[in-house]
């Protein structure tokens, strides 16, 4: 299945041998379920009456068991066994196939999504809330299995035995057929409307039981805000309201299920009477045979089964028609950053970083990067600097190419990085970001996350250089530690050295680096420093820095303000011209100077 869409044919088309096998189990089940009450008639009567069997059954029976009554009852009793052998069959083949090949499906449904959900932009990402992408991937995928193990084929047999049941009885005797099926649209009705009202019902309850659960995920996750402010009993009053709703709403659900079973018998008991008063009479005046009004009673007893099971259906049916739908809409949601054609696997870079009359915005009509030139060379390290929502990040954001420019282009080498593929560019770049996001996987694992490959000497050379080894060894297991969903089990300086592990062991051309060390003390900030500095080496590296340390360490400042950059140099320069740059100083950096001796002498010993 390739991107882009999808229909129901073509997610079936694959297992089509299992379909066509499930199929023919199908008429098993829908034949058996109609020859069941036949045993009955036969004895009914051939043997507790003495009506004269049907030519092709009497030589059958003589042929094979012999020619008295007792030879017919032993047929009966075969045949019994014989349909329930076959109706089992019939049914767990048919069972077993389509749950599987709805499995199948689903396996196939999930890994596109998920494949493509990967790939979307981040601009589709950042508009999109979570929780709902994970439905799609979940629940909108389980309801369409659940169409394919459940409803496709037993659709099937529930009407094609409906349909049986209903030529059978026309066979035996038509006017009482209409006679015995007068309930059946009431009965139909009510089983429809109650079915509905039922699902519902259902449905409200789980939405319930969703916003049970997401109070709790929410408290539980920020337990610690809680606590902290001691709301427990607020969110405890919360919990319980929620609570309270869930269980009025299941007692409704379950009022409407409890009362549909009665109500259907009495509709059924009805038609029964009808049956046994037309019936019997007819069977008095010899106009039907006592076997076939038994035929009567069972199937009108049946009816009612497939009638349920249909209504139910539909309802898996709507709501795999919804699932599909909001599936589909993920899938044809066009990935906005992707190869363009012709886009060709990039040479390892040099490192020359422009960006060209470059404008770029968020959402339509708000421009947050505004005709913005600069210019980066190679080997060099460029900081950008300005106030808070300048668009610092943004403008990194663009050389990965996390996002396209509006309009203008960012080159790598004099090329425009959308005549890139997307991965060789990305291979290229090494990227620590303002807080580190470590994966639930063992400390070495999450260094190699960097590059896969890596051997274990490359990951402790890398760590050795990112000043973590030392840490690392220290942990209860050293590099085969776990660390926790957010690596909350480290501190923020671990995680950001494990962090630059992890880009030096990619080793790309490019590093870029967004306020590296924001919230750390000054001792961690000095190893991570430390740190980056050997990870800067010979590369082109851009930060986003608050810190004096950094931003008088290199190469170029570009100062950003409102989207453009307004001015740019070294620090001297810069301080000298007495712009935003000058002004930002005073107010940021010179107190942070005059404190903070350790950053002059760490900047001194790294500017060689
Ligand atoms: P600081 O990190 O606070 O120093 O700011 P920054 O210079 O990195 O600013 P950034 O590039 O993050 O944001 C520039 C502008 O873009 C701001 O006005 C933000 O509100 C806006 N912006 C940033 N990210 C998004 C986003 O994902 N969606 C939208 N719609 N706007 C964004
Ligand atoms: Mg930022």
């Amino acid at each position: 299945m390739k991107k882009g869409k999808i229909n129901i044919t073509h997610l079936l088309s694959p297992h089509w041998k299992a379909l066509g096998i499930a199929f023919v189990a199908v008429i098993g089940e829908s034949g058996t379920d109609l020859l069941e009450p036949w045993p009955l008639k036969i004895i009914f009567d051939y043997v507790l009456s003495s009506k004269q069997m049907p030519a092709w059954m009497a030589s059958l029976v003589h042929s094979t068991l012999g020619d008295d009554k007792l030879a017919v009852l032993s047929f009966a009793a075969l045949v019994v066994i014989s349909i329930a052998i076959v109706g089992a069959i019939s049914s767990y083949t048919e069972d077993y196939l389509t749950t599987s090949v709805g499995q199948w499906v689903m396996h196939d449904l999930r890994r596109t999504v998920y494949h493509h959900i990967q790939r979307l932009s981040l601009a589709y990402h950042d508009k999109k809330r979570t929780g709902d992408l994970i439905s799609r991937v979940t629940s909108d995928i389980d309801a369409i299995q659940s169409l394919i193990s459940n409803v496709l084929l037993g659709m099937l047999v529930q009407i094609l035995t409906l349909l049986g049941m209903i030529g059978v009885m026309f066979y035996l005797n038509w006017r009482f057929t209409l006679i015995a099926l007068s309930v059946a649209p009431a009965l139909f009705l009510i089983v429809y409307s109650f079915t509905r009202r039922i699902k519902q019902a259902s449905r409200a309850v789980r939405k319930k039981e969703g916003e049970v659960i997401s109070v709790l995920q929410e408290v539980l996750s920020s337990i610690r805000v809680v606590q902290a402010f001691t709301r427990e009993d607020y969110e405890q009053r919360r919990f319980e309201q929620e609570s309270i709703e869930s269980v009025g709403i299941a007692l409704r659900a379950r009022n409407l299920k409890a009362m549909l079973p009665p109500i259907v018998e009495i509709v059924v008991a009805l038609g029964t009477c009808l049956v046994i008063w037309y019936g019997t009479r007819l069977v008095i005046s010899g106009q039907l045979s006592a076997g076939a009004l038994l035929v009567f009673f069972l199937y009108l007893g049946k009816m009612y089964k497939p009638m349920r099971q249909l209504s139910k259906m539909t309802d898996t049916v709507s709501k795999a028609v919804v699932g599909f739908e909001r599936i589909r809409e993920v899938l044809e949601t066009d990935m906005l950053v992707r190869n363009l054609p012709g886009a060709r696997k990039a040479p390892r870079f040099k490192g020359e970083i422009e960006f060209d009359h470059v404008t770029f915005g968020y959402e339509e009509g708000r421009t947050v990067l505004q005709d913005l030139n600069l210019k980066i060379e190679p080997g060099q390290l460029a900081a950008l600097v300005g106030p808070t929502g300048a668009g610092k990040t943004t403008v990194i954001s663009l050389i990965p190419r996390f996002y396209d420019p509006a309009s203008g282009h960012v080159k790598i080498d004099g090329e425009d990085v959308r005549s890139f593929k997307i991965k060789s560019l990305r291979q290229q770049i090494s990227f620590v970001l303002q807080e580190s996001l470590l994966f639930r996987a063992p400390v070495w694992q999450n260094i190699a996350y960097g590059r896969p490959e890596a051997t274990r000497d490359e990951i402790v050379r890398a760590a050795r250089l990112a000043n973590a080894h030392e840490f690392i060894e220290k942990l209860s297991e050293g590099y085969d530690t776990m660390v926790g969903e957010r690596g909350v089990t480290l501190s923020g300086g671990q995680r950001q050295r494990i962090a630059i592990a992890r880009a030096i062991i990619r080793n790309a051309p490019i590093l870029i680096l967004d306020e590296p060390s924001s919230g750390l003390d000054a001792a961690s900030e000095e190893l991570v420093f430390d740190a980056l500095a050997r990870l800067m080496e010979g590369k082109t590296s851009i930060v986003i820095a608050h810190r004096l340390a950094t931003i008088r360490r290199a190469d170029v400042i570009f100062v950003i303000n409102e989207g453009r950059v307004v001015e740019s140099g070294t620090h001297h320069e810069l301080l000298a011209r007495g712009g935003l740059y000058a002004e930002l100083y005073e107010i940021q950096f010179r107190k942070e100077e005059m404190d903070d001796l350790e950053s002059v002498s760490f900047s001194a010993r790294n500017h060689n």
